[in-house]
């Protein structure tokens, strides 16, 4: 049973520019490439994935434009890189994901990760984690306990209106990774491409086709770095990081 990770990185970002053209017009990095300790992001979360030692192929799904530079910073890393392999990724995260998976052939027990590019913080114990829950389920997901009262809302021109509360006790914060059996990632995304669904997450895709889905314990350090106020976090993890590495 081998374990593949899909990465996908080809977002562009605009939440976390000032301006949101700067990022389409290419003058401003992507989110997965803004630089955190002088290295960029998707490098950070690569290394927690290539230091794990099961892992034995890693997709990473970049916009087109980003791949010769991406392969060039990947020349500087001293990371074993015969295991890495770059594809193009899509409109959104869904097809960049459909992309990676469509690049390579597994066996139906293989296990495929799914991790944001934006969320170095992720350790090897939740690593671990997932690829135990998926090897017992079919599909884990790292997730925490909501801490925040979530608010069902109706949009309207003057603001949001809310509908409803939903119950705390029985609501999670999915993050990533997400890992699947090979065989039930491919049908459910085969299923989403034929219905015309988009999710959000895999764990969505899979839910629909009717596979249970388990939850194993993330961490609220596994931040997903979306905003600028999340790059200062961010720093901050990644100093506390360095210094219990010392
Ligand atoms: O935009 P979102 O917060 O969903 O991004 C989560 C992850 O999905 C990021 O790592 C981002 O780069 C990636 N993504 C992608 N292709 C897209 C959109 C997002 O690979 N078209």
């Amino acid at each position: 049973m081998k374990v593949i990770v899909i990465i996908p990185a080809a977002g562009l970002g605009t939440r976390m520019a000032s301006n949101s053209d700067a990022v389409r017009q290419q003058g401003v990095p992507s989110k997965q490439f803004t630089e955190l300790g002088g290295t960029p992001i998707l490098i950070h979360t690569l290394r927690k994935f290539v230091a794990f030692r099961s892992i034995s192929d890693i997709w990473i799904a970049l916009r087109k434009s980003e791949i010769a530079s991406f392969r060039a910073r990947l020349n500087k890393e001293t990371v074993n890189q015969t295991s890495i392999h770059l594809v193009e990724g899509g409109e959104y995260r869904q097809h960049s994901v459909s992309k990676a998976l469509a690049a390579f052939a597994a066996e139906p027990e293989d296990i495929v990760l799914v991790h944001d590019a934006v969320r170095p913080f992720i350790t090897g114990q939740i690593i671990q984690g997932v690829i135990d829950g998926t090897r017992k389920y079919g599909a884990a997901i790292a997730g925490i306990p909501a801490v925040d009262t979530v608010k069902q809302v109706d949009r309207t021109a003057d603001g949001a209106i809310v509908t409803a509360t939903m119950p705390r006790e029985r609501l999670v914060m999915a993050q990533t990774p997400q890992g699947f059996r090979y065989d039930v990632l491919k049908k459910a995304f085969d299923e989403a491409d034929s219905d015309g669904f988009l999710g959000t997450d895999e764990a969505s895709l899979v839910e629909r086709s009717g596979h249970e889905v388990a939850v194993v314990m993330g961490s609220p350090r596994n931040i997903k770095i979306t905003s600028p106020a999340d790059l200062e976090l961010a720093e901050f993890y990644l100093r506390s990081e360095v210094l219990s590495t010392q």
